[in-house]
């Protein structure tokens, strides 16, 4: 047996969704390994999905399919535990891009967390509990060129997980946000340039890297648990100690 401060998810049930590949994929394997039986969804399905790790085909900016996916795997296991909204993303993309792209990002990145908390959130309060870890990004907090859409999204994402564990605390339903930083992911050649360019944005960080799939998934493993029992409402940074402040290289022997 494994002692009460060991992760032992098992006999929970978990969603994680956008799981099909980069950081969901990872916090999916993660939650799994714990001992949680975990469904990720996307639109298509994947050629290859991890072991112990189910898959449902939902469109999670339609809050129908969201509400479908959501009752569908809590009737399938009786019971729901964990969501992660990690369904998110944008290009690069100008402020005068069109409004249709506008609505696009913010209802990906923002829409779909509200319309799949909604769901899940009547499930853990008949339980009495539950937890909802959403997936954030630095641009929610340091606004950037060409990240217009995406950026208000994120704010908007760390807001609804303040509001919603201040509302649904009382129910047992905990609501918590991670604030990812610079990733070394399978598209960030097209951010940050190849592997050397990588390499010299990590040295420019105080951890000296940039973050992987399993930096994040272990902060949702934590949040998910019981460890983290008494946290609510949190925006927990992991981001390698963020960006060292420009300034320090102007400032001669820093
Ligand atoms: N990668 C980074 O550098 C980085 C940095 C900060 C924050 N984030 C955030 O982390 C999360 C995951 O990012 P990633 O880089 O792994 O993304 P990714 O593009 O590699 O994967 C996104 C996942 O979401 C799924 N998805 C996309 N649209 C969907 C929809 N409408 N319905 C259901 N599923 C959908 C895709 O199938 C895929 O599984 C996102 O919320 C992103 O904003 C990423």
């Amino acid at each position: 047996m494994k002692g009460a401060n060991t992760i032992d998810l098992t006999g929970q049930v978990g969603i994680v969704t956008g799981g099909t590949r980069g950081l969901g994929r990872q916090i999916a394997v993660a939650l799994a390994d714990a001992g949680a039986r975990v469904t990720v969804c996307g639109r298509t399905e994947p050629d290859d999905l991890p072991e112990g790790v189910d898959f449902r085909a939902a469109d999670v900016r339609d809050p129908d399919q969201a509400a479908a996916l959501v009752d569908a795997i809590a009737a399938q296991h009786g019971r729901l535990d964990i969501l992660v909204n990690n369904a998110g993303g944008s290009p690069q993309a100008p402020a005068t891009a069109s409004p249709r792209f506008f609505d696009a990002i913010v209802r990906l990145n923002l829409h779909s967390a509200m319309y799949m908390s909604q769901a899940a959130y009547a499930h853990m309060a008949r339980a009495g509990c539950g937890s909802i870890v959403n997936i954030a990004s630095v641009s929610g907090i340091r606004p950037s060129p060409m990240t217009a859409a995406y950026g208000a999204a994120k704010a908007g994402l760390l807001n609804l997980t303040q509001s919603l564990a201040q509302e649904w605390g009382p129910d047992g339903v905990r609501v918590n946000a991670i604030i990812v930083g610079l990733m070394q992911t399978e598209t960030s050649e097209e951010t940050y340039g190849d592997a050397e360019a990588q390499a010299a944005v990590g040295r420019s960080m105080p951890l000296g890297r940039m973050g992987t799939g399993q930096d994040i998934a272990g902060a949702v493993l934590w949040l998910s648990s019981s460890l983290a029992a008494w946290v609510s409402g949190a925006r927990i940074n992991v981001d390698g100690g963020g960006e060292r402040p420009y300034f320090l290289d102007l400032v001669k022997g820093s």
